[in-house]
């Protein structure tokens, strides 16, 4: 009886699992395999982060899109694109639910646990949007002030450690706007960020280069300058497309596109047609 009890309770196992693919890896759903056979490479991005991606009417266009249809044509698939919130774009991936994450991502060590990167295909620098006639040149002078930014972003993770403080080393550091009274508030997008600070309730707006100068060039009284620290350092990052973890299939063919895209002047074409496009 044990025996008959054990043999059903086994198939059930092996039916939910083949019910619901779930035996299956992340990286093995979205595998240069399944990905042909499916006939689909899911690309996962925010289009609020011009020119990387923005919405033209209902589409999804940008720099992002663009280096994804390299990849899908490469592949001979249809490119399929899920405009989500950027927050989530992570975790879409790291599930396998989507092949691609393609949205200006930056490279960190805390997302390179959950996700792996290819190689960089362009870099940036946070700024700083803040109205025209502000003194602001440092990020010190934020001290005190309610300063937007985009939920989940590298942005939104320096100005809250600057304001909270944080970790490096081991050892646990001051922010530079730690007890100024300085908050963060988090927005969905930077345009969104920056109605708020137009209208006078916050007093800036921390996000990416390109995208800082696209949407403060959108108000006549909103400038874009790039955030540096009182002793002269600044932010670079480097921004790369991410898949499953262990997903080397799919990874190398996106490498090889990136390495052609690059060696070939495609990747500051399209930043160039899509700034002018998106601006
Ligand atoms: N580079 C920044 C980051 O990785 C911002 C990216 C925002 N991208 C977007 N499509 N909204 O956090």
């Amino acid at each position: 009886m044990k025996k008959i009890i054990a043999a059903v309770l086994c198939l059930v196992l092996v039916l939910a699992c083949v019910g619901m693919t779930s035996c299956k890896s992340a990286a093995e759903k979205q595998s240069v395999d399944a990905i042909k056979k499916a006939g689909v490479l899911t690309m996962y991005t925010n289009a609020e982060f011009p020119p990387f991606e923005y919405m033209k009417g209902t589409e999804v266009k940008g720099v992002d899109v663009d280096i994804a249809q390299a990849i899908a044509d490469k592949l001979g698939v249809e490119l399929e694109i899920k405009n989500v919130k950027f927050d989530t774009i992570i975790g879409s991936i790291q599930s396998g639910k989507g092949s691609i994450g393609a949205a200006g991502i930056t490279v960190t060590e805390e997302r390179k646990e959950s996700v792996d990167f290819s190689i960089e295909y362009t870099t940036s620098k946070q700024y700083i949007i803040v109205p025209t006639d502000s003194t602001v040149a440092k990020i010190e002078d934020l001290a005190g002030m309610k300063i937007g930014v985009q939920l989940g972003t590298t942005g939104d993770f320096i100005i809250t450690d600057e304001i909270n403080g944080y970790e490096s080393d081991g050892e646990q550091q001051k922010g530079v706007l730690q007890d100024t009274g300085a908050s963060v508030v988090t927005y969905n997008s930077a345009a969104d960020a920056a109605i708020a600070l137009n209208s006078g309730k916050i007093g800036a707006v921390v996000i990416d280069k390109l995208p800082a100068e696209i949407v403060a060039g959108n108000y006549d009284n909103l400038k874009a300058i790039e955030l540096v620290y009182a002793d002269g350092s600044n932010t670079e990052e480097s921004y790369a497309i991410c898949v499953a973890k262990g997903n080397e299939s799919l990874l190398k063919v996106i490498n090889e596109v990136i390495e052609e895209l690059k060696a070939s002047g495609k990747i500051d074409e399209f930043i160039i047609t899509h700034t002018g496009a998106a601006s």
